[in-house]
């Protein structure tokens, strides 16, 4: 049974507590700070409240940190003043350069891992994944933590900065293919047409994350598809909706207008996309921070 300290029981932690719970391990949430929400949740979750900060981390082996992204960097400098000498997990959608820094600060003789949590709140009909990078002997300890439960421990490696590093390119995606759709949406609503529009994107291809073998043929008509991105700009900029995306992808195409008609490799117009030679991610930001 491993001990756990929860920061904190929002949607995601709590659901991640429960499973903990449930897998045997005693898993503890600090009420102090937190709203009714929370409370609810943790209680429902069978978590056990401390009396502070101090008082979980004393009797834990684990800090799982699962909390919003702009809180992440907070929560892990109160746990690096205390006295806490065990693993710490930052599970949240953050940087690698974040990441790192949060490693930098934390005491030496903490295991800091590198976490990002890719799915739905867990139950026991529904999973999500929990990437996790860093020492292999701790990743192999934390499956054990989470083995026959909801949550599939999956192991990235051993370069700090890579689970939140893979996190940010899948919300690099996710997201903005959610607003773009409430936009796309926004502007057949006000010409009459969202039901035509929702028609033909049933007939759309959905792979499109999944698919990267396509790109190079994406690549090959960038140069007629900026010019129709700034169409797009004319007809949201008339109908008073954002133009910042259609900007955006006129940018990124202008890239691959070199490419015109020509299929590339899928390497050569993925490294055409970055503007000057990428930094080797995790390891050139450990050293700067060295
Ligand atoms: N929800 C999902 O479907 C999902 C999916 C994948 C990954 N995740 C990841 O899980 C993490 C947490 O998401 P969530 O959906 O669980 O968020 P959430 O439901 O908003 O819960 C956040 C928790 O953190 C606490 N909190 C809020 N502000 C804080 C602050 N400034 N300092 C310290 N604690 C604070 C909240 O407590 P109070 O509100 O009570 O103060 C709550 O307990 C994120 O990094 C997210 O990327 C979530």
């Amino acid at each position: 049974m491993t001990t756990v300290t929860l920061l904190h029981p929002g949607s995601m932690g709590a659901a991640v507590g429960a499973q903990a719970t449930a897998a045997g391990h005693r898993v503890h949430w600090v009420p102090d700070g937190r709203g009714n929400a929370s409370h609810a949740r943790a209680e429902q979750a069978g978590l056990i409240p401390a009396e502070s900060l101090d008082e979980a981390l004393a009797a834990s082996d684990l800090v799982l940190s699962i909390c919003p992204p702009h809180a992440a960097e907070q929560v892990a400098s109160a746990v690096a003043a205390s006295d806490y000498r065990g693993i710490y997990i930052d599970a949240n959608a953050i940087s690698p350069q974040r990441m790192l820094r949060i490693e930098a600060n934390m005491a030496r003789e903490c295991t800091v891992v590198d976490g990002a949590i890719i799915g739905p709140p867990p139950t026991d009909d529904r999973s999500a994944r929990l990437y996790l990078a860093g020492n292999e002997g701790t990743l192999g300890l934390l499956a054990k933590v989470f083995a026959g439960s909801s949550v599939h421990v999956r192991e990235v490696g051993p370069d700090l900065g890579a689970a939140s590093a893979l996190k940010m390119a899948f919300a690099s995606y996710q997201k903005p293919a959610r607003a773009l759709a409430g936009v796309a949406h926004a502007l057949a609503t006000s010409h009459g047409v969202a039901d035509l529009l929702t028609a033909e994107a049933q007939t759309m291809s959905s792979q499109i994350l999944s698919d990267p073998d396509y790109l190079p043929s994406v690549a090959a008509r960038a140069w007629r598809w900026a010019p129709e991105m700034l169409e797009v700009e004319e007809t949201l900029q008339a109908a008073s909706l954002p133009t910042d995306f259609a900007q955006a992808a006129a940018a990124v195409m202008e890239h691959w207008e070199q490419n015109k008609d020509i299929t590339l490799p899928l390497a050569t117009i993925l490294s055409q996309l970055h503007d000057a030679e990428p930094e080797q991610a995790s390891h050139a930001a450990s050293q700067d921070l060295a």
